[in-house]
Formats: structure tokens, C-alpha cells, sequence
């Protein structure tokens, strides 16, 4: 009688041991090796059945291939434990824990003056004005001469210019050099738009005057246009912008690109009228300058002021933001300081 029955129980029990002994993927692999590989102890087993006794060999390897069978089986499901057990393990340490307070993400915002420009350009993009996008860099003609300022005109003076190194080309002192450049673009047509841009002056900087600032210019054109639209298209502007209570004024001025001329002053948002330091004690703002487009400027645009008739604005965004917070130091804008930036 043969010992083969009885080494293949004691193989397949320890065997078994093994498997379960196995704790990962490597331990599990050498345990196959030892036991089911080719060199291994049950292929040993298994060549010894050759050489058994032709009677008992039928009945031994048949044994001897339960065991392997039932072996095999045993280290498939042990190894699916283990990966079951390595995946459980993974979703485990990398589990998030969704009841964690939040991290704050710092936020960039926009500019104060970004935001009363968006504010504005809506405001007047709702009454029908198109947004005109004018240069920064003009010549002497459009932003003097072809506005009614000749070269020795004393209105210059009111403008202190930055001059380029290239003759008659400068940094524009105001928006209103967009004026002849839209109507030229528009001539014969009707005009409604507005022109936003950075303006620049060669003062000294101190709290009430930088040398860089925007405007927000106004212009209309057509065969109709009054200056009683002019009061009322700016009486509703003040309006939407400051509340629809807001009291408005306009008080006789100068400019050379408009005849008759005027400013625009609201009620005071601080004080309401009873005077305070913001309004100076008048009681009144003053936010903008406008008129009707001066004939010479007209002609100079293309449109022939016998047929033709325009009014123009133009407001300080910057301004109008300083009076709406109380800002009494206008360098704030570009210092670039975030104490001050953080507060809108
Ligand atoms: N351009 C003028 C200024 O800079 C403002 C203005 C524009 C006045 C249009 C009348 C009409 O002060």
C-alpha cells in the first residue's frame, strides 16, 4: 500500500494553513509556489503516482487531483479576500470627511472705479447709449483745435497736458476728443452713445487732483435734439444713479465745445441740502458738465449745425464714487492699497 493518500492530506492541510496564514499578495504568491507550482510539493506528489503500482495508480491520481482542484480553488478565494481586503483598506485612508469645516478661498474683487464705470455704462446703456470706445493716445487737433480751442485759447489752461515726444500727439485731457472721432465714424447717422475711458492731466497730485482719471463722455446727435432732452435724459440719469427723490439743478457754465453750457449738481447724499463738509455748506454736488454740441464742433464732426443739433456730457467716475462713500483723498484709487480696495 502506498503513503500517497496520506502525504496528500497532511500537504493539502498545511497548504491550507498556509493560504489563510498568507497576509498580502506576496506571501500569497510564495505560498503558490511552495505548494501548486511546478516545482512545487503536490507536482512532486503527483510525479511519485507514476511510478506507483499500475493497479493503484487510477484511484491515487485521482485523489491527488481532488487535492489539487480543491487547493486552487482555495487560493483564488484567498486571493480575492486579500484584494477585497487592500481595496477596503485604500477607500478607507482615502475617505474625505465631507463634516470638515471649509477652507476659505481668498477672493479678488473689482476696482472701485471698475465698478461705478459698469454702473454707469448700464445705467445709460439701458436709456439707449451705445458704448464708444475711444483712444487714449489722441492728437492736439482732436483733443484742442476740433473742439473750439484754438492754440492760444485761454481755455487751455484748463487742461495741463501730457505731451508725447512725438509733435501735436499727447495723452488725451479728456473724453471729449471721442466726440469728433464717433461722429465722423457716424455722419449722416443719428448718435447716442457714451464714451468711457482714462483721462490724463499734468497737475500736481494731491487730494483732490490726479494726474490720471476717468470720464465718462456723453454724446447725442440728431435733427431734434433739445436742450430739454438734454435736461431730461441727465435728470433721469441722476435718478437711477443716486435714487429716483434725488433733487437735481443745473447751473449756467463754459465750456468751449458747447453753447450753452451747464453743470449738473445733485442734492447732497450727505447732509441732504442743510450743508455739511462734503457739499461745503452749499448743500449741492456737482457731478458732471454739459451743453449742446457747439456748431463749430458739429461742422468739425461732419453734420451740418443748420440741420443737426447735439448735446454732450461728461461726469468724473472717480468723483461720483468719492461723494457717494465720503472719500475725501482721490490718490486712494491708484495707491493700490487693499485696505482701501477691500472696503467696496
Ligand atoms: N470735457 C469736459 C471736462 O473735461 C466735460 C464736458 C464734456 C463738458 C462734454 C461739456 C460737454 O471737464
Amino acid at each position: 500500500m502506498t503513503d500517497i493518500p496520506r502525504e496528500l492530506t497532511s500537504l493539502e492541510a498545511a497548504a491550507q494553513a498556509a493560504l489563510e496564514a498568507a497576509a498580502d499578495a506576496t506571501a500569497l504568491e510564495q505560498v503558490r509556489v511552495r505548494y501548486l507550482g511546478r516545482k512545487g510539493s503536490l507536482a512532486a506528489v503527483l510525479r511519485s503516482v507514476a511510478d506507483l503500482d499500475p493497479a493503484e495508480r487510477p484511484a491515487v491520481g485521482k485523489l491527488a487531483n481532488e487535492a489539487k482542484q480543491r487547493l486552487e480553488t482555495a487560493l483564488a478565494l484567498r486571493r480575492e479576500a486579500l484584494e477585497a481586503a487592500a481595496r477596503a483598506a485604500a477607500l478607507a485612508a482615502e475617505r474625505a470627511d465631507v463634516t470638515l469645516p471649509g477652507r476659505p478661498i481668498p477672493m479678488g474683487r473689482l476696482h472701485p472705479s471698475t465698478q461705478i464705470l459698469r454702473r454707469i455704462c448700464q445705467i445709460w446703456a439701458d436709456m439707449g447709449f451705445q458704448i464708444y470706445r475711444s483712444r487714449d493716445v489722441e492728437t492736439e487737433a482732436m483733443n484742442f483745435e476740433l473742439l473750439n480751442i484754438p492754440a492760444h485759447h485761454p481755455a487751455r489752461d484748463m487742461w495741463d497736458t501730457f505731451y508725447t515726444t512725438v509733435d501735436g500727439v499727447l495723452l488725451r485731457t479728456h473724453t471729449s476728443p471721442g466726440q469728433i472721432r464717433a461722429m465722423r465714424e457716424y455722419c449722416p447717422e443719428p448718435i447716442r452713445v457714451i464714451l468711457p475711458g482714462m483721462c490724463y492731466r499734468y497737475e500736481q497730485i494731491t487730494a483732490r487732483s490726479e494726474i490720471q482719471f476717468h470720464q465718462v463722455e456723453g454724446l447725442a446727435v440728431g435733427r431734434h435734439v433739445t436742450m430739454t432732452e438734454l435736461k431730461g435724459t441727465l435728470v433721469s440719469f441722476a435718478h437711477r444713479m443716486f435714487g429716483a427723490g434725488r433733487r437735481v439743478r443745473f447751473r449756467a457754465s463754459h465750456f468751449p465745445f458747447t453753447e450753452p453750457s451747464a453743470e449738473m449738481d445733485v442734492k447732497c447724499i450727505l447732509c441732504g441740502g442743510t450743508g455739511c463738509f462734503l457739499c461745503k455748506q452749499t448743500g449741492w454736488l456737482e457731478i458732471l458738465g454739459c451743453g449742446m454740441v457747439h456748431p463749430a464742433v458739429l461742422q468739425n464732426g461732419g453734420y451740418d449745425p443748420a440741420v443737426f443739433s447735439g448735446f454732450a456730457f461728461g461726469m468724473g467716475p472717480e468723483r461720483i464714487t468719492m461723494l457717494r462713500h465720503g472719500i475725501e483723498d482721490i490718490r486712494y484709487f491708484w495707491a493700490n492699497d487693499l485696505r482701501f480696495l477691500e472696503q467696496f
